[in-house]
Parts: C-alpha cells; structure tokens; sequence
C-alpha cells in the first residue's frame, strides 16, 4: 500500500446488514433437484439461503442495510459525501446502483458510483473510502456491498444454485475524532484477470448482449469450475491474510477476529489453517445466509458487532476473494 500523506484515522462508525424474508431451505432444494442436506451441509456448511421477493432490487436490500447502519453510526443522510456500491448484480447496467440507493435514500449531496470485484467488492471499496477518508476529502461514506445473486442462478445446476444467496451490508466510514483510537492500518488487494473464466456470467454485457439465443444458451446464468475456484479461494485469501499480519508487523493472537469471506465453511478453515488463525476467533455466519457475493464480510461484521463479539478497540481482519479473479485484506483496529 502506497504511504499517503495521513491526515486522518478512519473509523467504522457503523455497520448495518439486511437480509429478505424468503428462505430457501437444503430441504426445499432436495425436491427441485438430486442432492442432499448432508452432502450440502458436509460440503459447504450452509443450510439455508435467503431470496429477494420479485419486487426487490439490489438497491432495495441496500437501502435497508443502508439505513441500519446510518442510524448505528448516528449519521443523517445528509451528512453523506459519498456512496460506494460494491455489486456484481447492479439494478441496472446504467443508471449506477449507488444512483439509485441516493435517489431511495434521499442523500441530497453526494458523489455516487459502483464498484464490481465480486466477493472482494466490499474490501474494495472499504480501500477506497479509507484513502478519501485519510486525507480529509470526505467526511461520511456510506460503502454497501449487496447482491440479488438468486437472479443469475440456474436452479438446474445442482454445483451452484446450492450456494448462492440474496442479501445486503453496509458500512458508514468516516475520521476517527477526538479520543476514538480507531483506524485503517492496511489494505492489499490484487487482481488476476488470466483466471477470470474460472467464475463468469457470460451474458449480458457488451460482449454476448441478452438476445434470445444468449436465454437459449443459458449465458446468463453464473458459470462457475468449483474445485478450481476452491484452490484458488485458499491460496488467494490465505496469501492476503498472512500478507496483512506481516506487513502491520503483528501475529496471530494480536488480532482479535477475522471476518472472511463466506462463500463455503471449508475454504475458511483452510484459509485460518494456513494464517495459523484460531477458528475461535474467525466469524463464521454461512449456515443461514449462503454466499452473498460483495455483501458476505460486511453481513458477517454486522452480524459480529450486533452479538457483541466484535467490540470498540479489537483489531480485526477482514480478508476476501471472488471472481476476476480478485482478492484482498484489510486490517483494522474496530
Ligand atoms: N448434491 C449432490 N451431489 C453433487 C452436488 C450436489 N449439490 N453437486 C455436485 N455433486 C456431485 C458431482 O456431480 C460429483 O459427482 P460424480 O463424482 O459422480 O461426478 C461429486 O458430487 C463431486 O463433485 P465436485 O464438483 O468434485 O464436488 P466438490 O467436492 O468439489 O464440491 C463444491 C463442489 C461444493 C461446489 C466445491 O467445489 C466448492 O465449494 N467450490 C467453491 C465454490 C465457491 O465457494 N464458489 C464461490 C466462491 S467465489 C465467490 O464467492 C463469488
């Protein structure tokens, strides 16, 4: 990470998470399909996702996180400078999902824009606002990370629909004051575009623009090689997690938690496996909620500092990885 001229600490001033009604059950599943709760749960550790109602968009669910975590940080909605929207499922190609969240919020004067790393989105765009953040230029930004994931799933790929789920995070971020401790120590992110094929949704773009023959094809459906995608998860996070405990010159027992990434409870044991993390102090919140994509780490932290886990002055890492491929951590002290 390049060294900015630091102004400013920056502080998570609130977090907030937003999940829809609708459950969709390893049970409910085995009965659309041959697989089983057991192979499922063995497999992956969930249980249960949630599914927006047809009438709910990715902003929808952000607006409700949003909301949550605004009130959390005690900020108005017209104290926000800035909104970053971190989403692979955009409400629309154009206008962008931070417009839309804006317009549905009613934040009357502020910079708007998406940023789509996948399941690394939310640390993506988290290293964004910090770097606004320290030099003084923003004041209170509002990061989401929010998916309608369920959307671009075909319930008849037994490797995928099993995994992916509907939900929504979000994080106010704004300069540690007076007496508050808090701070960004670090971020590290990277990207590996030649393993980009590895989980794709094909259709839709301006590459294969949603015709009938890309419907026919079932382009616009995620297209994922799981066993590939797992390798790769655990190299990439792993390498990511250790990377930020050296480059803060800390170990492992002076972090107090991990947030990572929850797309599969084995690919965060093994990630902890090779941080030489104890699992005791890794947040896992996967059996009800699935892999929301961009939304995961920051439900996770929600979820954490809701339960009174996560409390003022731990240092927790949050650490990621998704498709681009992309990956990144962030170390900060809460
Ligand atoms: N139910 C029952 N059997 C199944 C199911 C299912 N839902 N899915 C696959 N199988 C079968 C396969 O057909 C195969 O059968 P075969 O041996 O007769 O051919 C067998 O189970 C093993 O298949 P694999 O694909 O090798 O199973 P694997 O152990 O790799 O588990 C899984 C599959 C769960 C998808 C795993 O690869 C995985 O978790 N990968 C990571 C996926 C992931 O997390 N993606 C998202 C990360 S990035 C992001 O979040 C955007």
């Amino acid at each position: 990470m390049a060294n900015l001229a630091q102004l400013y600490k920056t502080r998570i001033k609130g977090t907030g998470s937003y999940l829809p009604d609708k459950l969709l059950t390893n049970k409910d599943l085995e009965k659309m399909m041959d697989t089983s709760d057991e192979w499922i749960t063995e497999r992956t550790g969930i249980k249960a996702r949630h599914i927006a109602a047809d009438d709910q968009a990715t902003s929808d669910l952000g607006v409700i996180a949003a909301q949550r975590a605004l009130e959390n940080a005690n900020v108005d909605v017209s104290e926000i400078d800035m909104i970053l929207f971190a989403t692979v499922t955009p409400d629309y190609l154009m206008p962008n999902t931070a417009c839309m969240l804006q317009q549905k919020l009613g934040a009357p004067n502020c910079v708007a824009m998406d940023l789509s790393a996948a399941c690394s989105g939310l640390i993506y765009a988290l290293s964004i606002a910090d770097q606004f953040i320290k030099t003084g230029n923003k004041k209170n930004i509002l990061v989401v990370g929010a998916e309608v994931l369920t959307r671009f799933i075909d319930y008849e790929d037994r490797t995928t629909c099993i995994l992916f789920g509907d939900g929504a995070s979000a994080v106010v971020v704004g300069p540690s004051e007076e007496g508050q401790d808090s701070d960004i120590y670090s971020h590290h992110l990277y990207a590996e575009g030649q393993l980009g094929d590895l989980l794709i949704l094909h259709g839709g773009g301006s590459k294969h623009p949603p015709r009938q023959h890309t419907v026919d094809q079932k382009l616009h459906y995620v297209d994922m090689n799981g066993r590939d995608i797992f390798k790769n998860a655990v190299r990439t996070m792993g390498r990511c997690a250790i990377e930020a405990i050296e480059h803060n010159k800390m170990t492992p027992d002076q972090i107090d938690w991990m947030v990572p990434h929850q797309a599969n409870i084995r690919i965060i044991e093994a990630t902890a496996k090779q941080a030489k993390f104890p699992m005791e102090k890794v947040i896992v919140e996967i059996e009800d909620v699935g892999n929301t994509s961009a939304a995961t780490v920051g439900i996770a932290l929600d979820r954490a500092i809701q339960k009174g886990k996560i409390q003022r002055g731990q240092n927790v890492l949050l650490a990621a990885f998704g498709g681009g491929l992309t990956s990144g951590s962030l170390l900060m002290r809460y």
